[in-house]
């Protein structure tokens, strides 16, 4: 338990102290959103589930609020677990005193009997502080595992609707509701696609399908980790009210993020009219971090692109970000363009302007067939030039692979996952790179929201140097911008 603050990321949320799993009760009110998330209020590794609250008017900084639905102590000890907040405007509820009231809709998990039901708890005083209602659970299936309802108002049947989980039974469950209290199953979806460990944090969006005028198509998104390790699956289908329809064979696995930390993710509610934003939880996989263990990635936007395959979820950094990045940077750039890069690696940043592995760069490259080239970042040298240390972000052509390679980067990750890859539907004649380092998280986003790959890094002292590189073939950097972030 020695602090790491060297290890502590600039510009991604993470806990002041303690244990962080999933984001909870994500909601956009009056330009402030606020993230709750499973927190451990004691100790930094899992337990003592209550509900952390920050909140956020850019989704960088963020202010840090008191534990907002704290765990219940008692003969039946009941943790609260993940689920998600809405602004009840309409006051359907009846609990609502002013046009800011907040309903937390989670998973109440009662110990002394292990039970899992759905639990609803009202605030009135802008999500600070909640009120239990007195009558939990709202569902009840006497089940030991039932979780992590994701509610939103359904505007089209004007009822409030419910994803949900049987974990061990691969099922989500549809629900409806007038008033967040009376609960109606609509329908069942599963088991289907991946179910080779339980299902968790669910939640069903409509996302606006790219380069069409009005095209829309539902997204159903289900965690699942376990036997393939840290994973996200997704369905792409119709909704009508009532059930989620598969547009593809029940077999079809669709991930989400093909690095080995990306989990729990949900979005935001109540975002004005065509923003779909959500943020996932990075698993500590190990993560050697104190006082803090645990964190969420960068908030993403979605949508869905037409490929040769069929509709494929598409995800970029959140641009409300990517827009304060010249402002956040404090002019602290690095630009490049047309540089050719051969067998000799080049470092890119000689004049050391770049130091403090907090930084984000986007790059456009063409790589020569059968060439494997990209970056190698948290780089240290010996005095002779020697690599001692790095973690490589490249694209090897001949596989149209996109990879990161941690297997040089020093300190404790995830031996069996030192490598992690996407392959690409075609080989990319210009690769589009967006890598976001913030000092032990790592993102890369492959053209524009194509694939993601989310892992984490921990470069010892010094090792912040950052190269360019091209093997067995030629590499042109067509373009390169790099803001430096670190504070
Ligand atoms: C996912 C999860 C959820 C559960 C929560 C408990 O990481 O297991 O299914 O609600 O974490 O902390």
């Amino acid at each position: 338990t020695t602090p790491t603050p060297q290890w502590r990321p600039v510009y991604h949320f993470t806990p002041e102290k303690n244990w962080t799993n999933d984001p909870n009760g994500l909601v956009y009110v009056n330009g402030v959103y606020h993230l709750y998330n499973q927190q451990n209020p004691f100790e930094n590794k899992w337990g003592h589930m209550s509900w952390g609250h920050a909140t956020s008017a850019d989704l960088i900084h963020w202010k840090h609020l008191p534990v907002a639905i704290p765990e219940i102590m008692g003969s039946d000890t009941t943790w609260r677990f993940s689920g998600s907040a809405v602004l009840d405007k309409d006051n359907t509820s009846g609990w609502c005193k002013n046009g800011n009231c907040l309903v937390a809709i989670y998973t109440g998990h009662q110990q002394n009997p292990a039970k899992e039901s759905q639990f609803v708890a009202y605030s009135n005083d802008g999500g600070i502080t909640f009120t239990n209602y007195e009558k939990n659970p709202v569902i009840d299936l006497e089940k030991h595992d039932f979780r992590d309802p994701n509610v939103w108002w359904y505007a089209p049947g004007k009822y409030w609707l419910m994803t949900v989980v049987l974990p061990t039974e691969h099922k989500a469950l549809f629900y409806r509701s007038p008033d967040l209290k009376s609960w109606t199953l609509l329908s069942e979806f599963g088991p289907q696609g991946y179910t080779g460990s339980n299902w968790e944090c669910p939640f069903l969006i409509r996302l606006p399908v790219e380069g069409t005028k009005n095209e829309k198509k539902w997204v159903l998104v289900i965690s699942a980790a376990g036997g393939r390790g840290v994973f996200e699956q997704y369905f792409v289908g119709d909704f009508d009210g009532r059930a989620f329809k598969n547009d593809n064979p029940k077999d079809t696995v669709l991930t989400l993020d093909y690095g080995d930390t990306y989990y729990a993710a949900i979005p935001w509610n109540n975002l004005p009219e065509g923003r779909h934003t959500y943020i996932g939880w990075m698993i500590p996989n190990p993560q050697p971090t104190f006082p803090w263990r645990g964190q969420m990635s960068i908030p993403r936007d979605l949508s869905l692109r037409q490929t040769p395959n069929g509709l494929r979820l598409i995800q970029r950094p959140a641009a409300v970000i990517s827009n304060q990045l010249d402002e956040l940077s404090h002019g602290r750039t690095l630009a490049l363009k047309n540089l050719r890069i051969g067998k000799k690696e080049a470092a890119l940043d000689k004049n050391g302007k770049i130091k403090g592995n907090a930084w984000w760069m986007k790059a456009t490259l063409t790589v020569a067939p059968g060439a494997d080239a990209g970056f190698k970042i948290a780089q240290e040298k010996d005095a002779a030039g020697r690599t001692i240390h790095e973690t490589i972000v490249g694209y090897d052509a001949a596989s149209r692979q996109v990879y990161i390679d941690r297997s040089r980067t020093g300190g404790d990750i995830n031996k069996d996952r030192a490598r992690q890859a996407v392959t690409l539907q075609a080989p990319a004649r210009e690769l589009r790179l967006e890598i976001l380092l913030d000092r032990s998280s790592l993102e890369v986003f492959v053209n524009d929201g194509e694939a993601a790959l989310t892992t984490y890094i921990y470069p010892v002292e010094g090792a912040d140097q950052l190269s360019a590189f091209s093997q067995n073939g030629k590499t042109v950097i067509r373009q390169l911008k790099l803001w430096n972030l670190s504070r």
